[in-house]
């Protein structure tokens, strides 16, 4: 390769790893700050793997909990399960991914680099070609001359790959041990739905929930922990009676009247991958957009959620899946989408399953995996509504959604204006100096608060810097013991969010916290104004 083109090169690429500004700083964030960081990094990592440090995962656990608490704790129609992460082989047989789990690779024919090929189209020609055929992926990559992103050398065809994670059980390691790491938590649910079904005594509708670890052989993991190789989903398979597929009781005025974002098949079939038009729920049952209405009210039960963490509505659109794009078990399925420094790209993804995978396992196993409809005195199998989230997508398009950086007094200061519920600490405590007895206080106001809320205690360094410290992870409130709390046993408690602060008394300070977070009152409300 020529300087020239060498040069050329090195800046394409490095445009390529750029996410956007606002991506950058807040993976800066999440490495500086032990949010997550790439596994094994003392041995120079290894891609597409991430730890969770002291902050991250009080994160990963608040996110674990609120999905818990609203789509299991909260609903009296869904029972949870924690299944084994390596699973009979056959599952994979019947689910359908031993065969059609795979992703396009080609490889250099000099460097032997290998590369997604529907990314490296997509990555070169900026556009979209989600659901082609290997055929149709290989003249694209002829007619546009495209080569090795890094030795420019000519690519071979492309074939496919299987993502599955392979794996041996037992101290024979030939075709009769193999087994694999699970590539998604929800085929635990359908082997587990009689078990379930049986001991939860739960009808149809019902649904049954999973968080655990999945793991994919990414051919080009990417974006972080957008795309990585082992990450945790937080799945719900929601079984339906086949002919109540419509009848779905929480489709009231309310909801019917929520205006979503939306993009569809068609509006994609016109060109239009990127835009969005605002829709009533109304709309897209009667119109027929959405097909079915249990299916309706899992996008819109999504969307709530993702806004009662605070996500900006504006950010989030739905799309629909292209037929070609489909996954082999979907009839129809729509991604939430969020607009990510690099695109409009899937957070969660809401499919009908059909009756598809309890057929499948049915028929594999031998066993009746039906529900007995006590109504008709019928055996049926259930549909089945997935929405289905990625955890760590979820928590980066959280942080990402919730960062913002402000210049105070020529610096530029980083606020994560994360939900409470989220946030690793939820309360910072400072004494103003260590001397004089404040420090003691101080420790005195945080154990009294321990058993509460998640606090930190905090006495190094300036006020200031340690007000920075908790804005950039999130920390809604700070309490600050000063002369005054050892005079009058008061305290100035802060807000994350606008940087006001109040004072209020020591011992009001348990219960003004309890009713800030619970948001009956406004921080104006806490206490006087500091001005
Ligand atoms: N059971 C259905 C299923 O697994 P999916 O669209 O392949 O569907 C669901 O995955 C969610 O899991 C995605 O919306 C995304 O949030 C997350 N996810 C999938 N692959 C991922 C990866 N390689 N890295 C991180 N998250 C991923």
């Amino acid at each position: 390769m020529s300087e020239k083109t060498e040069k050329e090169q090195k800046k394409k690429d490095a445009k390529k790893g750029e996410l956007g500004g606002k991506a950058e700083k807040v993976i800066n964030l999440c490495l500086r700050r032990g949010i997550l960081f790439p596994t094994g990094e003392i041995y120079g990592s290894f891609a597409g793997f991430f730890d969770y440090g002291p902050v991250g995962v009080e994160m990963e656990r608040n996110l674990e909990a609120a999905w818990w608490n609203h789509f299991v704790h909260s609903r009296e129609d869904v029972v949870g399960i924690d299944g084994a992460i390596i699973t009979h082989p056959t599952v994979w047989k019947a689910s359908g991914h031993c065969d059609a789990f795979n992703d396009p690779l080609v490889e250099c024919r000099k460097c032997k680099s290998r590369f997604r090929a529907d990314q490296l189209i997509e990555d070169e020609l900026k556009i979209s070609v989600d659901g082609i055929t290997l055929k149709q992926l290989d003249e694209l990559i002829k007619e546009h001359k495209l080569v090795c992103p890094k030795c420019r050398s000519e690519l071979s065809s492309s074939k496919v790959f299987n993502l599955m994670f392979k794996t041996h059980i037992g101290a024979v390691e030939d075709d009769s041990s193999l087994a694999f790491l699970r590539p998604e938590t929800a085929q635990l649910i359908f082997v587990d739905f009689k078990t379930a079904q049986f001991v939860s005594r739960k009808q149809l509708p019902f649904g049954i929930a999973q968080i655990g670890k999945s793991f994919r052989n990414e051919i080009a993991p990417r974006n972080f922990v957008f795309r990585s190789r082992e990450f945790s989903q937080m799945e719900l398979e929601f079984f339906i009676h086949p002919t109540k597929v419509n009848n779905c009781p929480f489709l009231n005025k309310h909801v019917l009247e929520t205006k979503i974002n939306v993009c569809t098949a068609e509006m994609q079939a016109k060109g239009g991958m990127g835009e969005v038009v605002e829709m009533s729920v109304k709309e897209l049952v009667e119109k027929n957009i959405v097909k079915t209405k249990w299916h309706a009210y899992w996008i819109v039960e999504s969307l709530n959620w993702f806004h009662s963490l605070g996500i900006h509505p504006e950010n989030l659109r739905i799309r629909e899946h292209l037929k070609e794009e489909l996954s082999h078990y979907s009839s129809e399925t729509w991604d939430v989408e969020y607009n990510y420094p690099w695109g409009w790209k899937e957070l969660e993804g809401i499919a009908n399953r059909g009756d598809f995978d309890l057929k499948q396992h049915a028929k594999f196993s031998g066993k009746d995996l039906s529900y007995f409809d006590a109504e008709k005195g019928e055996r049926v199998t259930p549909i089945v509504i997935e929405p289905s989230w990625g955890l760590e997508r979820t928590l980066f398009t959280l942080l990402l959604d919730a960062f913002e950086e402000k210049v105070e007094n020529g610096k530029a200061k980083l606020v994560l204006r994360l939900h409470p519920t989220i946030a690793p600490v939820r309360v910072g405590v400072f004494p103003l100096m260590k001397k004089d007895g404040l420090a003691e206080k101080a420790r005195e106001v945080c154990e009294s608060l321990k058993k509460e809320f998640a606090c930190e205690y905090d006495e190094a360094g300036s006020i200031g810097k340690r007000y920075a410290r908790m804005d950039e992870i999130g920390t809604p409130y700070c309490v600050t013991i000063d002369y005054d709390s050892l005079e009058k046993n008061t305290l100035t408690l802060r807000e994350r969010d606008s940087a006001k602060q109040v004072v209020l008394p020591v011992k009001a300070l348990k219960e003004t916290l309890q009713k800030l977070f619970s948001g009956s009152i406004s921080f104006s409300e806490a206490g006087k104004p500091v001005t």
